[in-house]
């Protein structure tokens, strides 16, 4: 699976983002270790609050399934009912869901737009000196 791919799946699922209160339409595509490929969308709530990225929507549909490492995200964000022109880094409670789950010195967040993955950054560069779960076990 490479980048350019992982980016394209992310507009695709992109497609089912339902935002109808901020019109603003998020995909993301999350590569596992063994090479599968969630996909995940942002889901929105009247009540604002409930709402769900797109990121975390394709992590927990992933972890749910019994996925456990993973490799990469690809995801692309921008205003409803346009192509992608800019990129979309994730928001701070995505990061600490991949926090969660990703090896910050390799997992890579790549941000697609319509013309290719524009930017990549690895989890440890978007996410720097993160609250991690080995701070519960020390
Ligand atoms: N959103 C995402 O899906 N991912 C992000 O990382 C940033 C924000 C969604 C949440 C909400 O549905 C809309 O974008 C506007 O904030």
């Amino acid at each position: 699976m490479d980048r350019e791919r992982l980016g394209r799946l992310a507009l695709e699922a992109r497609k089912n983002a339902y935002a109808p209160y901020s019109h603003f339409a998020v995909g993301a595509a999350l590569l596992t270790k063994n090479g599968k490929v969630y996909t995940g969308c942002n889901i929105e709530n009247a009540a604002f609050s409930p709402t769900s990225c797109g990121e975390r929507t394709a992590f927990f549909k992933a972890v749910s399934e019994g996925e456990r490492e993973f490799l990469a995200i690809a995801i692309a964000g921008g205003p409803a009912g346009a192509p992608v022109k800019r990129a979309c880094p994730p928001c701070g409670v995505c990061r600490q869901v991949m926090a969660e789950f990703c090896d910050p010195e390799t997992f890579e967040i790549l941000l697609a737009t319509e013309n290719g993955v524009e930017e990549a950054y690895l989890l440890k560069e978007l996410l720097p000196r993160g609250f991690r779960k080995s701070r519960l076990e020390e």
